[in-house]
This record gives structure tokens, sequence and C-alpha cells, in this order.
């Protein structure tokens, strides 16, 4: 049987749309590349914004269409959405095409549903919370970085979120198993890995062996293996000096971290539930860049909190002027239902919304503008991860601190460091000239 994936929804569920290949491949099934050719449909879905539902719905038409040539068609949902509160029963009465729904940590009862749907013709809808599926096998999409999970979950409820909400509590994994894990994929070539987690900073807090996410980092910053260790994402109320020293302490681990600010008001992030303030997160700041003076930090932004002020978004935008992030993924703030920030009062309007995450977008693109254009001239080690789609004998690969560098070469380089001299650059794109290969 040939499978698609449509992926939805952030590197986690990147990550586990790989383990879910990984079982439908152990089945004997075969990727294909056009969805119309599947005879097994996945959805992996993503429920963080409005947006993102209402795309998953759109899509899931094309496999009611599909069912209608290819009876046989095994449609399955898993992920975020599945896992919110009513949703199996909506996707049960609503559209009764989808065969196979599972939670967020259900992936492990995926095999047995597919059968039970062949074998049986009948639905399942398996939702409970939270089984551990650890030992699942993966295919991994990547190359040259791999994802590991390090803790699943979250515990920080804040007032905007649902992902604690589908994903459960924190479950941190051992650091032994996370150990065997990143030396077999270092011996089997892979040149970086990232590190997943919603808030990375509580790894081991839950366990009580003395799992600790610094002492991790100086675990895997050890390994013998030319390699690039990278992580995301980290709170900025848990991340502490242990972990920007051993961010210093190893040259292995990038310098490059992705902190969320979220706002730069104390109102707001107290309304969030951030548990940090403005304050508190500058020096945040500073202490980064004493200590890792070539760090790229990068953020998450919302605008249009409720009850967010011309005064508030003013804090936001001063702070990112302040900050110079390399690069901020700036959302609109989309209500939730079944989070507390969902029937708080002075909901933002749509209008008030745009303006402010127009005039946010235009502020941080210029920073990067210059933050690029301060890079020219410079020599950077790049690992090579892709091909550069629209250009010919063109590749692309990351800086250390995560910036996107493209450069022509005649041979395929992916896989290898490279160094490249910054010649152009247009805003977040910069362009380099390959120096020496190894
Ligand atoms: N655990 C990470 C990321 C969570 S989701 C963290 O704590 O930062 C990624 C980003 O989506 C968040 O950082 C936030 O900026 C955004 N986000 C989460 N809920 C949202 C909502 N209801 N509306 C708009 N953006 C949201
Ligand atoms: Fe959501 Fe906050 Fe948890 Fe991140 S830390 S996943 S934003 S509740
Ligand atoms: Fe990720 Fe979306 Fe779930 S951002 S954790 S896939 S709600």
């Amino acid at each position: 049987m040939n499978y698609f994936i449509f992926t939805y929804g952030c590197q986690m569920n990147i990550h586990e749309s790989e383990k879910i290949a990984g079982i439908l491949e152990n089945m004997g099934c075969i990727s294909c590349q056009e969805f119309e050719n599947a005879d097994i449909l996945v959805y992996n879905t993503c429920c963080i914004r409005e947006t993102a539902e209402q795309k998953i719905f759109g899509h899931l038409g094309l496999a009611k269409k599909l069912k209608e040539k290819r009876r046989n068609l095994i449609t399955i949902v898993c992920g975020c959405m599945s896992q919110q509160d009513g949703m199996s029963e909506h996707l049960r009465r609503k559209f009764p095409f989808v065969d196979i729904v599972l939670g967020t940590s259900n992936l492990n009862l995926l095999e047995s549903a597919v059968n039970t749907v062949l074998n049986e013709r009948k639905r399942v809808v398996d939702t409970e919370e939270f089984s551990a599926a650890d030992s699942l096998p993966v295919l991994r999409t990547s190359f040259p970085n791999a994802w590991v999970n390090i803790i699943y979950g979250c515990n920080n409820f804040c007032t905007y979120c649902i992902v604690p909400h589908v994903r459960g509590r924190e479950r941190s994994r051992s650091m032994e198993s996370i150990v065997e894990e990143v030396e077999s994929l270092l011996q089997d070539g892979y040149k970086e890995i990232t590190l997943l987690g919603q808030n990375v900073n509580s790894y081991g807090h839950d366990r009580d062996d003395g799992s600790d996410f610094s002492k991790l980092l100086d675990i895997l910053g050890n390994l013998p293996y030319k390699y690039r260790l990278r992580f995301m994402t980290s709170h900025p109320k848990d991340l502490n000096e242990d972990v920007i020293n051993a961010i210093a302490c190893h040259a292995n681990i990038c310098n490059n971290i992705h902190l969320p600010v979220q706002s730069g008001s104390n109102r707001i992030l107290k309304a969030m539930n951030r548990r940090y303030t403005r304050e508190h997160y500058l020096q945040l700041i500073d202490k980064i860049r004493d200590r890792l003076p070539d760090v790229g930090i990068t953020t998450d932004i919302m605008v249009g909190f409720p009850g967010e002020t011309d005064e508030d978004f003013a804090d936001t935008v001063e702070l990112v002027k302040r900050v110079r992030y390399s690069s901020a993924f700036c959302f609109v703030y989309s209500r939730r239902k079944g989070t507390p920030a969902y029937s708080m009062e002075n909901q933002i309007s749509k209008e008030v919304k745009k303006s402010r995450i127009t005039q946010l977008l235009q502020v941080q693109n210029e920073i990067t503008k210059e933050i690029s254009y301060g890079m020219h001239g410079n020599i950077y080690e790049i690992l090579v991860e892709d091909k550069n789609a629209k250009f010919k004998n063109t590749y692309c690969g990351r800086t250390e601190s995560g910036r996107l560098v493209n450069f022509k070469c005649d041979v395929n380089p992916i896989g290898n460091f490279v160094k490249v001299k910054i010649c152009d650059s247009r805003s977040a794109t910069l362009w380099g000239e390959l120096i020496t290969e190894e």
C-alpha cells in the first residue's frame, strides 16, 4: 500500500511524521509523492492557531473526494488537533470518511488501528492520554539533521496556549536513552542533532534520577564526533547560567538560542502567565551576549493578546529594537477554546491585530536586513543541508548562529561542513561564495 502524510505545525510534528512513516514502512507500506496515489492518507495535525485548523479542515475535503474514487482509502487524523476536547466526536459526526483518529501519544496503536480497518472495516478512535511511545521506528527525512525528543508535554499553561491541553504534562526521557540515540545517529553519519521539547530547560525535573538539561548538554557536548548540537525551545524563566556555560564550553553546541519573548509589556506577560518580566528577559539577553558574543538569538512574538493596548504594543516594538533578533516569528493572537485567554475581556479587533503585525514585521525586517548587511565579507563555516530548489547548482546551509546561506557548487556537498564568504543578502536570505571544502 502507498502512503502519504500531510504534516502541519512545529518540529515536534515533523519528527512525529518521521515516526508515522517508520511504522508504516515497517508494515510494508511505501511512501508516494502525490497524495492522489495514496492508499493511506495521514493528517498529522496542529491546532496552535485557528488558521492551522482551517487549513486542515480544507485539506480533509481532498480525502473525501479521493475516497469517492478509491473506496478502500484509509484516512487517518492524528496529532494535536485530534487531541482537543470534543474533536474526535466532531470528526466522527462531520467527517465520516475519517477511519482512524489517534491522539498525540497513541502512535504505538497505529499499526493495530490500520489492521483493524483493513480486516474489520471498523473505525478506530483512540485519544487516550498520554502513554509514552519511545521506541518507535523512525524514517528520518531531514539529513544531515536529526530530530531527537528529550521531553514531551508542557507544564507552563501560558494562558493563550493549547499545547499543554493536547500534549499533556511534562515527561522527560532518560539521559541514557537520549545519549544512546544521539550516538547511534552520529555513527550513522548525521552531522546535526536538534533536541526537541516545548521547554527544553525543564528537561529532567519530572524524574528523580538527577537528570538535568545542562548535564545532558555537557554529556552530548563531549561526544567525540564533528557535529552540531541545537535545541529548542528555551523558556526565558528557566534558561539558566549552567546552560549558557555549556554552550560556551563546547564547540559543537551552537551559538544559537531560540528564546520566545511573546510580548515586551509586563502587564501582558503577566496576563499570559509567562512568569518573567521584561527586565528579567533583557538581563538574560545581556548575560547570553556577554558569554556568547557571536550568538544568534531568535524569538516568537504575539500581537493582539486580549487587552493589549497601543502602549503595550509599543513596549514590544521597543524590546525588539533593543534586542535585535536575527529573526523573529511573529504571530497574531488566535483564540483557542479551553484556554483562559479565550474568555478574557477586551479581545482585540482584526484590524488592530493586522496593523500591529504589519508594523512589527517591518521593524524586524529592517533589523534582519541590517544584521545581514553586517555579515558581508565575513567567512563562516556552514553545514550544507539542502539544494536550493530555485537555482541550478545552488545549495544552502546554516551558520552556527542559525542563518541560512545560499551558494553555488558543482558537486553535491549536502552533509559537509564548508566555508563560505558572504557576498550578498536580501533581508533574511544570505548569499555566499564557497571557499574550501572538507
Ligand atoms: N513551547 C514553545 C512554543 C510553543 S508554540 C514556547 O513556549 O515558546 C509556538 C509559538 O506559537 C509560541 O511561541 C507562540 O508565539 C505562538 N502561539 C501559541 N499559542 C498561540 C495562539 N493562541 N495564538 C497565536 N500564537 C500562538
Ligand atoms: Fe505553550 Fe507556554 Fe507551553 Fe510554550 S511554554 S508550549 S507557549 S504553554
Ligand atoms: Fe506543535 Fe501545533 Fe501541536 S505547534 S505542539 S503541532 S499544536
